[in-house]
């Protein structure tokens, strides 16, 4: 408000505008969003392609409310392909029907209609993203969602001079609905991507991609906070800007104990909130700011390819212009991690803890009512008759959560467990612990097959969870960062090697463990979690390594409803898809 109109207000009026002002602050406001979905020519790498996007942007929009407001976004599907979207990490709670896995909480919206995904974002604030959440379609159809804090609740740090995402993509010069489907036909491992991406640029590593390079530009002395997503389908990231270091403040839309380092590491499906302080001095120089992956894979099942940003300082001496950036200026690049580096993750992840205040307490369920011992991995399935598969010794490669590889539903888990109607689309008996259980880091077993169900694990409301994760070394140990859908939970424990129920658990943090939505399971390791089931809903647990996903390495939760009607899921939307 102005002081021209302010001053000629009467003073009661003012305080009645100022006092709703408050009142629709507290509730939070509505904010509408339109995500046409629709395809795009795009040009990378010297190539152009005709992608799938929403509103015609890679990254799409940014979708921004501050905590406690309503968003609804209406989703117009103007493509071929079948699509739903999810917003990562947002807890949806008792609104599973926005929440967006096709064929778990919803049917996927077909070509020329539409579907309003309608919820509330509360109790979270920092970064978290979308994406479309069907085949591979994520590749390119991807966001940042910017949770603010409430209106004059101000950040546990500093308040930043300037907010930037850093969106870590990963680019396929062919479409990438064809990548996976071919590797769906042969059996065998897709193709790696050709370039990763920040902000949708490839950056000067990579052919003809001098000009499609990120530049953060920055005033000598200020701080910046990067908002870090990576959204590559396929690989988890070491990320570094060359002579600065960055204090972590934040992951999955929760503050931690900030810490600095001058590498982090970031899975697929995480988030990480960095403060970046500027030199306080012109530098004279640029820095890049790479990005390359992490894996313990064979080599030749991951993209081994370094994306780099560049670092600009603003000359002080020159007026501000594009001038005032001098292109032939030294560069600087950072020294990233051996790709196989587990002790560098193990040692970065280790110091990711809550903030566990007065105002932002860990709330680490403390008694536990049930415990499930997953194992996670690789496997293969039997090449059907009179085909040749690419897979190990001529197998289909799959992957599988305690040997069970999920099939997806063609009705949607939600929609069938709330109409009643579940018979013949899913079964309730997903195995609480291995069914076979081996020596899951030691020599792997002769037989590699895993079976195949949808099946579901039932958790009365309420019901506090310990789960303990333990990768396999079926073809080989690799990290694989578990994303549940629905929750935050609690990282209380990790180690390598196999878990042991009688000695690991008197090592569990029980006081400022780090909560987030996405953790790696380490190669050859495992990890135990901790989270209260107080949501209603179908809840999709998977590898957010997209092609691991793709092999089955995913399983759902059916949380029932409490007695309290606040406890129950609300009934469906009316313009909910069908399949
Ligand atoms: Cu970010 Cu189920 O996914």
């Amino acid at each position: 408000m102005d002081m021209a109109t302010s001053s000629a207000l009467p003073g009661h009026v003012l305080m009645a505008a100022t006092l709703m002002l408050l009142i629709v602050q507290a509730r939070g406001i509505t904010r509408h969003y339109d995500f046409n979905v629709q395809m795009a020519n795009v040009t990378r790498l010297c190539a152009t392609k005709s992608m799938v996007t929403v509103n015609g942007q890679c990254p799409g929009p940014e979708l921004m409310a501050r905590e406690g407001d309503r968003v609804v976004v209406r989703v117009t599907n103007n493509v071929a392909h079948n699509i739903t979207l999810h917003w990562h990490g947002v807890r949806q709670v008792r609104t599973g029907w926005a929440d967006g896995p096709a064929y778990i909480t919803q049917c996927p919206i077909q070509t020329g209609q539409s579907y309003v995904y309608n919820f509330t974002v509360d109790g979270q604030r920092g970064t978290l993203w979308w994406h479309a959440h069907i085949s591979w379609l994520r590749a390119t159809a991807y966001g940042a969602v910017v949770i603010l804090p409430k209106l004059g609740v101000p950040y546990p740090f500093p308040a930043p001079h300037e907010e930037v995402p850093v969106i870590f993509g990963e680019w396929w010069t062919a479409d990438t609905e064809a990548v996976v489907s071919q590797a769906m036909q042969t059996g065998g491992g897709p193709n790696v991507s050709d370039a990763f991406t920040i902000n949708g640029l490839p950056g000067p590593l990579y052919n003809c991609s001098a000009q499609d390079t990120f530049k953060l530009k920055v005033k000598q002395g200020k701080t910046y906070m990067l908002r870090l997503i990576n959204a590559a389908l396929n690989d988890e990231l070491f990320f570094s800007i060359a002579n600065h270091t960055v204090t972590v403040v934040e992951v999955d839309a929760v503050y931690v104990k900030p810490f600095t380092v001058e590498t982090l590491v970031i899975s697929p499906g995480q988030t990480t909130n960095v403060l970046l302080t500027a030199k306080p001095y012109y530098p004279g120089a640029n820095f890049y700011m790479s990005a390359a992956p992490y894996s313990t894979a064979r080599p030749g099942t991951f993209a081994n390819t370094t994306v780099a940003g560049i670092l600009e300082y603003e000359n002080p001496s020159r007026s501000p212009s594009a001038a005032s950036f001098v292109k032939s200026l030294p560069l600087f690049k950072p020294t990233l991690p051996q790709l196989n580096d587990t002790d560098f993750v193990t040692n970065f992840t280790a110091r990711l803890r809550s903030l566990a205040s007065a105002r932002y307490p860990a709330a680490v369920p403390r008694s536990v009512d049930r415990r499930f011992f997953f194992t996670v991995g690789m496997g293969t399935l039997p090449c059907p008759a009179n085909t040749t598969c690419q897979g190990p010794n001529g197998t289909q490669m799959a992957a599988a959560v305690n040997n069970v590889s999920f099939v997806l539903p063609s009705r949607a888990l939600l929609q069938s467990h709330f109409t009643g109607l579940s018979r013949g689309v899913y079964a309730s008996d997903f195995p609480v612990t291995p069914l076979s259980p081996f020596n899951y880091t030691g020599t792997p077993p002769n037989n590699t097959n895993v079976a195949t169900g949808t099946k579901l694990l039932v958790l009365p409301f309420n019901t506090s969870v310990e789960l303990v994760m333990q990768d396999t070394s079926i073809l080989g140990a690799e990290s694989h960062p578990l994303h549940l859908h629905g929750f935050n939970f609690f990282v209380v424990g990790q180690g390598f090697g196999n878990y042991n129920p009688v000695n690991d658990p008197s090592k569990f943090n029980l006081v400022d463990p780090v909560e987030r939505n996405t953790v790696g399971v380490p190669a050859g390791g495992w990890v135990a979690i901790r989270f209260l089931a107080d949501n209603p809903g179908v809840w999709f647990m998977h590898c957010h390594l997209e092609v691991h996903m793709t092999w089955g390495l995913r399983m759902a939760w059916l949380v029932l409803d409490g007695s309290l009607p606040s406890q129950k899921l609300l009934p469906p939307p009316s313009d909910l898809p069908k399949c």
